[in-house]
């Protein structure tokens, strides 16, 4: 499911992995860790810990050090490869230190040796659990800062681009509703996140919810919440992402999807702005700003009667429609400069580049799939390119096949009116002169990306003064 919120959420139970090979000791553990609420499984053959540890990841190890089979630092070694998190202590049995700073050293937390006290290992575990979930923290909220100060600008100059971005620049401030139309991986999310950064919630929270994703049983308390004992299995109370907004921006991604009953508890929202949980009786008000994203034709879906026209209204007011790629082709090479440097840094190929001929075969593709296809390959090719430089033979055969004419004013545009021979010999000389590109020069290639003969096409070239680009 694609749901994201800006908030903590609670601490879950701590799983430990107790790996000893003295049968009592674990049996010991077992008690004190479990009397401590912690989740716990204990192993003594630290064989079966090992592929146990490799299937679940846990968050904390406590190992033995000598043990017959596997040691302690092979436990170590596991716990994290599977998580890189996960907290390790050793436990040296034998009165000497140097087996626990040996561990310390390959990146165990602490060490204990034994006998140990009970508050003693307490205090030891709970300071490891500690330092992961630090660490784990710092690193996804750099992680976050990260994606957000790169992740959330909406590139482009193209001119249908400059409307989107002025229009967004407009409506932001405002409380409007702002529906968001477009085909699939055109930017509709990043233009939703860009309405709530310029916007005066931009301190509150973004709470995205893809409507497609969860099932309809499910989905009217994620959005409202419910009380406890609401339904079987509702044990405690839990607030619904529509108040978690409260005080920012609500994203309903696919909201054509959203079946009628919610459509008219959304519309609700809009208009006496409170909601009731799941089961509950009270009215709780809540301050939210709604952002709808569809790639459906919802004035379809209100004649199909899947859509309610007056929540259609109340979205409506202002619509931001985003462009398909392929009708504002100037924006790819900016784009592309933008995945390239994204990519670059995640692959740890920060100096990859794009030679002109790859990046005009990449500039003729139609991409169905719009910015996230041309992301995707970006990525693909900055991983399969050797060296430095993606040259043309990069770009996937499937793509340059699928060219098409690029109708911009880089590109001779056929005068009209003309005679028909000659707009076919127009179009043959620029098509051939294309494939010939795509194959690198070589005229084999040529041959079997066109479906000519070599013979045939030789004979074409003849005709109409194209010259082979290297010798054959
Ligand atoms: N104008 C743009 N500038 C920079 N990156 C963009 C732009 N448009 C889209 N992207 C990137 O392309 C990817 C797809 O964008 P996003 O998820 O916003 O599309 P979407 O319209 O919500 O797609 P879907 O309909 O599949 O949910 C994201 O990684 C996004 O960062
Ligand atoms: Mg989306």
């Amino acid at each position: 499911m694609t749901q994201s919120q800006d908030g903590k959420s609670p601490p879950a139970v701590a799983r430990i992995v107790v790996v000893d090979d003295e049968e009592e000791m674990c049996r010991i553990l077992a008690r004190i860790l479990a009397a401590e609420h912690y989740d716990v499984t204990t192993f003594s053959r630290p064989l079966e810990a090992i592929a146990h540890i490799r299937r679940t990841a846990p968050d904390l190890v406590l190992t033995d050090m000598r043990m017959p089979d596997a040691t302690g630092m092979d436990v170590l070694r596991a716990a994290r490869e599977a998580n890189p998190f996960c907290g390790v202590v050793v436990m040296t049995a034998y009165g000497t230190i140097e087996g626990g700073v040996e561990a310390m050293r390959a990146g165990a937390h602490d060490y204990l040796t034994k006998p140990w006290k009970i508050d003693e290992l307490l205090l030891t575990l709970a300071k490891a659990l500690e330092a992961s979930q630090l660490r784990r923290e710092n690193l996804s909220l750099s992680e976050t800062l990260r994606r957000q100060s790169e992740g959330s600008d909406l590139l482009g100059d193209s001119a249908p681009m400059r409307t989107v971005l002025e229009t967004i620049r407009k409506v932001a401030p405002t409380d409007a509703a702002v529906l968001i139309c477009g085909e699939s991986g055109t930017g509709k999310e990043l233009a939703a996140r860009a309405i709530h950064k310029q916007s005066l919630r931009a301190a509150g929270r973004f709470v995205a919810i893809n409507c497609a994703s969860i099932p309809e049983t499910l989905l009217e308390s994620e959005l409202f919440g419910h009380e406890k004992g609401a339904f079987t299995g509702a044990d405690k109370q839990k607030l619904g992402l529509v108040e978690l907004a409260h005080g920012g921006t609500l994203f309903l991604d696919e909201i054509g999807e959203l079946p009628l009953t919610l459509q008219a508890k959304i519309l609700r929202v809009l208009q006496e702005r409170e909601i009731q949980r799941v089961g509950g009786t009270q009215t709780i008000p809540v301050d939210i700003r709604l952002v709808a994203a569809t790639n459906r034709d919802l004035q379809k879906a209100i004649e199909a009667r899947e859509f309610r026209a007056d929540l259609f209204f109340r979205l409506n007011v202002i619509t931001i429609t985003l462009p398909p790629l392929r009708d504002r082709r100037e924006d790819i090479p900016v784009l592309i400069a933008h995945f390239l440097a994204r990519a670059g840094r995640k692959m740890h190929k920060p100096a990859v580049r794009i030679e002109p001929a790859a990046l005009d075969a990449l500039q003729c593709y139609s991409y169905p799939g719009n910015v996230r296809e041309l992301e995707n390959l970006i990525e693909r090719m900055v991983v399969m390119c050797d060296g430095d430089v993606i040259r043309l033979e990069d770009v996937p055969l499937d793509l340059r096949t699928a060219r098409q004419p690029v109708a911009t004013s880089t590109r001779t545009q056929i005068p009209q009116p003309t005679e028909y021979k000659d707009a076919k010999d127009q179009f043959e000389r620029e098509y051939l002169l294309r494939v010939i590109e795509a194959a690198g020069g070589n005229m084999t290639e040529a041959a079997r990306l066109s479906g000519i003969s070599r013979r045939h096409l030789y004979e074409k070239m003849e005709r109409l003064g194209i010259k082979p680009t290297r010798p054959q």
